[in-house]
């Protein structure tokens, strides 16, 4: 019950006010009102939970308070906003796929609430201190154990997926998340930032459509080496045979799998809208989706070096990749069919809703950007989404905050311990 304290506490916030005693009196009747009217149509787990959630108030304020709001939201068609958040996370942080934004989401949220992560050992097989392995699920030698009498909340780093692995570790009501992105875009982005030796060192200045049209040639023979074999299926857990065997009907298979385990699967290309969603799914707060843009490269620095880096593509190879790739293609198409029925069926105040998070998130980032600031925060205002609330500098901080170094505060805290990792 203290969880769903603190979570009402943050959004009812006791303001001695005549405008909050007026709002109480018209609440006071509107539940009246409303209980009378629609009883009859209310689902009974709702009007239970409803009384169970103001059993542990004292203040008869908190509890009409709550009653309005869940009564108001129901009338408005949306989620009521007094469920408790999910904390419990299976994110998989899928390479060049809008992850790393997404995990700052991620990173922040439990941050702040002292939860624990999955985190590799500082030094690792891949030499990387914020990654638990590229070629498997977790396992008990490429994760530290949580402290004494804790249980793992979150994991965010990368790691393959694997359902009994993310069952093994991590609570049973984990919300599993991942991200996808459109497969030929996620492969520039790949070559531009991996540069792949078995690409970069291909004779000639033709070295991504001589790679796509000689594929056997030139693919590591092991799939978890290349980043480019239908990576984002392997990441997803995909068996390896039929990957190697470009068995389609097997992979139909396994994504039914995947629509049961994952919750939530964001789309690059329609990252606030899939926030949005996200949101909802784990009844959090507008202000827990907050990000800003991370890993992410700027389009200058992208035409910058485009006559010195070697791996231009050419349009012509997208038929060529796509044939390579081809599970990422139906894994891709599989999920973006997904989310637009799910945004179809969320309900006609969705769009209202983004268009709401997108004003928002573009006026934080004005003010986390304003070298000059009035004041060490802004205030948000109240919307038909969201309480008020503030933006500190600080909040700007976390948001900006890059995966390692954010990597190496968890650390530090959760064990209590000085890291040694450091650049070199
Ligand atoms: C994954 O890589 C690690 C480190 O190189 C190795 O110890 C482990 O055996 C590999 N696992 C699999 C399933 O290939
Ligand atoms: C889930 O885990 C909780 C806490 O460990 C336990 O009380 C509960 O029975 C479990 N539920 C299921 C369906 O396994
Ligand atoms: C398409 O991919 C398959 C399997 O990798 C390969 O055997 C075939 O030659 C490719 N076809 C073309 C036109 O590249
Ligand atoms: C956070 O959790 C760690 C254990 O993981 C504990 O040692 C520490 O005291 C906690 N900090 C706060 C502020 O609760």
């Amino acid at each position: 019950m203290l969880s769903t304290h603190l979570t009402f506490f943050r959004w009812f916030p006791v303001r001695h006010s005549i405008r909050c005693c007026f709002r109480i009196l018209t609440g006071l009747v509107m539940v009246v009102l409303v209980s009378l009217a629609m009883a009859a149509f209310f689902h009974p787990p709702m009007i239970k939970r409803a009384h169970i959630l103001v059993q542990g108030f004292d203040s008869q304020i908190f509890k009409n308070k709550i009653l309005q709001k869940l009564f108001s939201d129901t009338f408005a068609g949306r989620r009521p906003l007094v469920e408790t958040e999910l904390v419990h996370i299976g994110f998989v942080k899928v390479h060049k796929a809008a992850s790393s934004t997404t995990q700052n989401i991620f990173l922040r949220f439990g941050y702040l609430r002292n939860l624990t992560f999955v985190l590799p050992p500082e030094k690792n097989a891949f030499s990387w201190p914020n990654i638990i392995s590229l070629n498997e699920s977790m396992t008990t030698y490429n994760i530290v154990p949580p402290p004494p009498g804790r249980h793992f909340d979150i994991v965010c780093h990368h790691v393959l997926y694997e359902r009994e692995s993310f069952q093994k570790f991590l609570p049973n009501d984990t919300a599993i998340i991942g991200t996808v992105r459109e497969p030929f875009s996620l492969f520039k982005s790949m070559l531009r930032y991996m540069q792949p030796s078995y690409v970069m060192n291909i004779n000639g200045d033709q070295k991504v459509s001589q790679f796509l049209r000689n594929t056997f040639l030139y693919e590591p023979q092991n799939l978890a080496h290349s980043m480019t074999n239908n990576r984002m299926a392997f990441e997803y857990g995909c068996p390896s045979d039929i990957i190697i065997r470009r068995d389609i009907s097997a992979f139909k298979d396994y994504l039914r799998v995947l629509d049961k385990d994952f919750a939530v699967v964001l789309l690059a290309e329609k990252f606030d809208e899939s926030l949005v969603l996200m949101k909802r799914h784990l009844h959090w707060t507008l202000k827990d989706i907050l990000y800003a843009k991370l890993n992410v490269l700027k389009s200058n620095q992208d035409t910058q070096d485009k006559d010195t880096f070697p791996l231009t593509v050419d349009p012509d190879d997208e038929p060529w990749y796509r044939n390579h790739s081809i599970l990422d293609y139906y894994l891709y198409d599989f999920f973006k069919n997904r989310l637009e029925r799910q945004i179809d069926a969320a309900g006609p105040d969705f769009a209202e809703e983004t268009e709401q998070f997108k004003t928002v998130r573009k006026e934080v980032e004005h003010f986390c950007h304003s070298t000059v600031k009035d004041s060490d925060s802004i205030r948000i205002k109240q919307s038909p989404w969201n309480e008020e609330f503030d933006v500190t500098i600080f909040d700007c901080e976390l948001m900006h905050k890059y995966e390692i170094t954010f990597t190496t505060m968890i650390r530090e805290r959760q064990y209590n311990m000085k890291s040694t990792w450091s650049y070199k």
